[in-house]
């Protein structure tokens, strides 16, 4: 008998000149804002992905663990209440934690296609030539492209469960988390479901050290975002001449990824024609992390219109995992 062969289709909507434009907006309006920020999704160039992942091996990172012995305890119960035949995962990544799902729909005799979706196009396209390679028959669909504009472009075949997982729904906030969590509800059909990672409240020293750790890999990660505009937009930036920091904001509940001048500067943007001015000290915003209680987060969900089926801590309660119907 011959072993059918998997299929990989790569989907991309975000041309060079899409992500160029893009870039060029964000940095753009984001160095002329007071206080100056980044979005995190430009962190994500094949060297940004490859320190992430080293970040989810680092001894104070305990989200990447805590969400896969969630998975392992319960991705079998997970499949079997989702019903679905089809696996979308937002921002994707490496899809490491993802073969656990894809092991379970498999179990069950229902795995039929994987969609994963991430704007890193180099993670995106070897995470799905190996997950293809994986899963005989399995229909891979790489959607290149940004989840917080392209849903409604994503594949709608199938009985869907939309896994976002990670806690990357906490570096939204909460205006474009609710816009987020409506648009996919919008993309959804009654029956598709959405597996959504979010890291929990807990002590601000294990929250602080997990985004600050010993080895500076974190800090690597902060400054990437540097290096990915200099090559891009042909600017000027020295990132050894930012420091990395992390704080815990109590109020909002998260954690503030910033980058601090160490002395005052001026760094020349060529594609921009635009020079920004940093004072020594002045920090620029490059991510939050959002932080959740189950209570808020399922108002939050109940809110963009889906209905909560069941919540999966991790043993030390850490982390979760909701399940939610459209
Ligand atoms: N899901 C993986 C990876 C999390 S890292 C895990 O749980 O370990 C966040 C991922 O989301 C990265 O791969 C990054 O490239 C992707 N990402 C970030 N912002 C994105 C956006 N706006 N659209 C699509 N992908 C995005
Ligand atoms: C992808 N995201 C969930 C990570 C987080 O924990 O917010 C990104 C990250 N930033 C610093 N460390 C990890």
């Amino acid at each position: 008998m011959p072993v059918s062969q998997s299929t990989v289709q790569l989907i991309n909507h975000l041309d060079r000149d899409y992500l160029r434009q893009a870039l060029e907006r964000d940095v753009r309006a984001g160095l002329e804002a007071v206080p100056k920020q980044l979005p995190p999704k430009w962190f994500y160039d094949a060297t940004g992905s490859e320190l992430f992942s080293r970040i989810t091996r680092l001894p104070e990172y305990y989200p990447t663990r805590r969400e896969l012995a969630i998975l392992r305890e319960h991705a079998g119960d997970i499949v079997a209440r989702g019903g679905a035949d089809t696996l979308v995962e937002l921002g994707s990544g490496t899809s490491e934690k993802t073969v656990l799902l894809l092991d379970a729909l498999a179990g069950a005799g229902r795995l039929r296609a994987y969609m994963p979706v991430d704007v890193d196009a180099v993670t995106l396209r070897e995470a799905a030539g190996r997950l293809a390679a994986r899963y005989p028959g399995l229909a891979v669909r790489a959607v290149c492209a940004d989840f917080e504009h392209h849903l409604a472009l994503l594949p709608r075949t199938g009985r869907r469960m939309v896994a976002f997982l990670g806690g990357t729904i906490g570096n939204l906030g909460p205006d474009a988390r609710a816009v987020f969590l409506k648009d996919l509800r919008d993309t959804l059909n009654p029956g598709d479901t959405l597996l959504l990672g979010a890291d929990l409240v807990k002590d601000v020293g294990r929250l602080v050290a997990a985004y600050d750790d010993e080895a500076g890999v974190t800090a690597a990660f902060n400054r990437n975002v540097l290096h990915v505009i200099n090559r891009e937009l042909d600017a000027g930036f020295d990132p050894a001449a930012f420091d990395h920091v992390a704080l815990y904001d109590e109020v909002n509940d998260w954690i503030e990824m910033r980058l601090r001048a160490r002395r005052a500067m001026r760094v020349h943007v060529a594609a921009l024609g635009l020079t920004a001015t940093f004072a020594a000290g002045e920090e620029m915003r490059t991510e939050i992390s959002a932080k959740f209680r189950p209570a808020g987060l399922s108002r939050e969900l109940t809110a963009a219109g889906f209905a909560v089926r069941r919540w999966y801590l991790d043993p030390t309660g850490d982390f979760s995992l909701v399940l939610a119907e459209a």
